[in-house]
């Protein structure tokens, strides 16, 4: 429903931004190897949504996927477009204007169940836990929920 998108603005103050994008940083200095490891669990933990990614080489086995070209460079790309959503939470319109477009595609074209982006979110969440503590995760949990959001609402 996409006339949603245009009508519910973001709320995050000043402080949730901070915190945030403090969370995130650590992330995407490491962008290829953080993104990596997110894919290939989502694989891993979740193998229907290898099906997507067929035209993709060396899907076997975690140790495959970890070298492979085609997903290091995949998950750069994923964490590259979550880092531009992060650097733009104060402002609604530039959010949208990143994240509508990012749901239309992965909604007609790659038609993605969009289901799917709960559970690659939850990674996110789960290995900033793992890694940096429950702090960290709490501080970017309202960020995945507005990019699940908005991502759903493409469909
Ligand atoms: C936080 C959620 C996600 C973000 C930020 C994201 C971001 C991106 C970006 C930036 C691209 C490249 C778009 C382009 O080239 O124009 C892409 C492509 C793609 N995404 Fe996502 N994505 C997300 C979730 C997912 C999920 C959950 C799946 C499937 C399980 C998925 C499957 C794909 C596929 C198949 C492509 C095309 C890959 C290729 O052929 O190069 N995405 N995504
Ligand atoms: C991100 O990558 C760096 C370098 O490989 C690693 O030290 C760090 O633990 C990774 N963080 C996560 C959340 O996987």
């Amino acid at each position: 429903c996409a006339f949603l998108n245009i009508f519910l603005a973001m709320a995050f103050s000043e402080a949730e931004v901070q915190r945030a994008r403090g969370a995130w940083e650590k992330m995407y200095a490491n962008a290829e190897d953080n993104g990596t490891t997110v894919l290939v669990r989502m694989f891993t933990e979740h193998p229907d949504t290898k099906s997507y990614f067929t035209h993709f080489k060396g899907m076997g086995t975690a140790e495959e996927m970890e070298q492979s070209d085609q997903i290091r460079s995949h998950g750069k790309k994923v964490l590259t477009a979550i880092n531009d959503l992060v650097q733009h939470l104060d402002s609604t319109d530039a959010f949208l204007g990143i994240v509508n477009p990012l749901g239309k595609k992965h909604a007609t074209q790659l038609k993605i169940d969009p289901k799917n982006f709960r559970v690659i979110c939850d990674i996110i969440l789960q290995l900033m836990e793992e890694k940096y503590g429950g702090d960290c995760k709490a501080s970017f949990e309202k960020v995945t929920n507005e990019i699940c959001t908005r991502l759903n609402n493409a469909y």
